[in-house]
């Protein structure tokens, strides 16, 4: 590179000054340029010299082609990673719009499951689990349904084979829980229950979560407020409550909670009363059943629909986008 001479070499001497992008072109244009340029212009005398003189010059114009096209590079090179190292040290700009970023999620049934658990974690319920697959005899003769009772009847009830159902609900859970924990206990349920039912509002998998607990003097007061302040909590803080009386097998008194938003009767929510849970006070014969005196404990029990709150709480129509995989209605949670 050294041993260029002259006008070579100044233009070794011009690329080490160039300091744009714009002047390195220049200046290979100015040496490679089909018109005018330099070398181009000094390589095409060659044709009228001897084959000896032309070896040479050949030769030496090689040379200095490969030299200059690797200056030029090389000056660009450190021209572009001294920009990069001038930008980093005056920061990051933070302006920059870029565009949003896809991040995956929690489905919205198991991002509430999670609330929930959170929730009543907070007042002291344990969370329990059981199998999907469950006893006829855990999933309704232990929760004092009567063998007669509408909820058995196969429109209803997944059976596997006799004696066996996929659970309707997650009550089961209670009794596996009730025969391993001496009481005093409270416990939550969350799982998967199905039913032979499938529209809008039902689906033949479905979430719930219920909830016991069980002590020396709980009480219907008590079961109350664990209800509303998880409600308040997990769907809005603006509702307010009604209580019905209701049946079911394994509770006595039974009761609905209903719930609507407050001050909305002009709204779109139409201030319309929803039911959305049963409960009620343990039934003594599901305590006998599990081996607890019902003389000497009591407790309260209730069950959610997980997609029903969620529907409430977000004012969903049809509850079988829950399961329809579709980006853009679960992008909005
Ligand atoms: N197991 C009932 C159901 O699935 C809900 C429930 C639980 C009602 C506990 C009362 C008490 O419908």
């Amino acid at each position: 590179m050294t041993n260029l001479e002259s006008p070579w070499a100044e233009l070794l001497t011009e690329i080490g000054q160039a300091d744009s992008a714009e002047s390195i072109e220049a200046i290979r244009l100015k040496i490679f340029g089909r018109k005018a340029g330099m070398l181009t212009e000094a390589m095409k005398d060659l044709g009228s010299l001897s084959v000896e003189e032309k070896r040479e010059k050949g030769q030496f114009f090689n040379q200095v082609k490969t030299t200059l096209e690797s200056a030029l590079s090389d000056r660009l090179d450190s021209l572009r990673s001294a920009h990069v190292s001038k930008q980093a040290g005056e920061g990051l700009d933070l302006t920059i719009d870029l565009p949003e970023q896809d991040r995956g999620h929690l489905h919205p049934i198991h991002e509430f499951i999670r609330a929930v658990e959170d929730v009543f974690g907070r007042m002291g319920f344990d969370t329990a689990e059981g199998p999907e697959i469950e006893t006829e005899d855990n999933n309704f003769n232990k929760l004092n349904i009567p063998e007669t009772h509408a909820a058995r009847d196969s429109q209803d009830t997944f059976w596997i084979k006799s004696e066996t159902v996929l659970r309707t609900h997650t009550s089961p859970v209670q009794i596996r829980y009730m025969q391993e924990h001496k009481p005093p206990f409270r416990m939550i349920c969350p799982g998967k229950v199905y039913r032979k039912d499938s529209d809008a509002t039902h689906s033949p998998m479905f979430h719930q979560f219920e909830g016991i607990m069980v002590g020396k003097d709980v009480s219907l007061a008590n079961m109350k407020h664990v209800m509303e302040a998880a409600v308040k909590e997990l769907v809005s803080d603006d509702v307010e409550f009604r209580w019905r009386t209701g049946y079911f097998p394994f509770v006595e008194p039974g009761l609905e909670m209903d719930m609507r938003w407050r001050g909305d009767e002009s709204q779109s929510r139409e201030g319309k009363w929803l039911e959305v849970c049963g409960c009620g006070m343990v039934h003594p014969n599901v305590l006998k059943n599990v081996g607890i005196d019902p003389d000497e404990w009591q407790g309260f029990a209730f069950g959610f629909g997980v997609e029903r709150l969620l529907m409430i709480k977000h004012q969903i129509p049809d509850l079988r986008q829950f399961y329809a995989s579709d980006l853009r209605f679960l992008k909005q949670f």
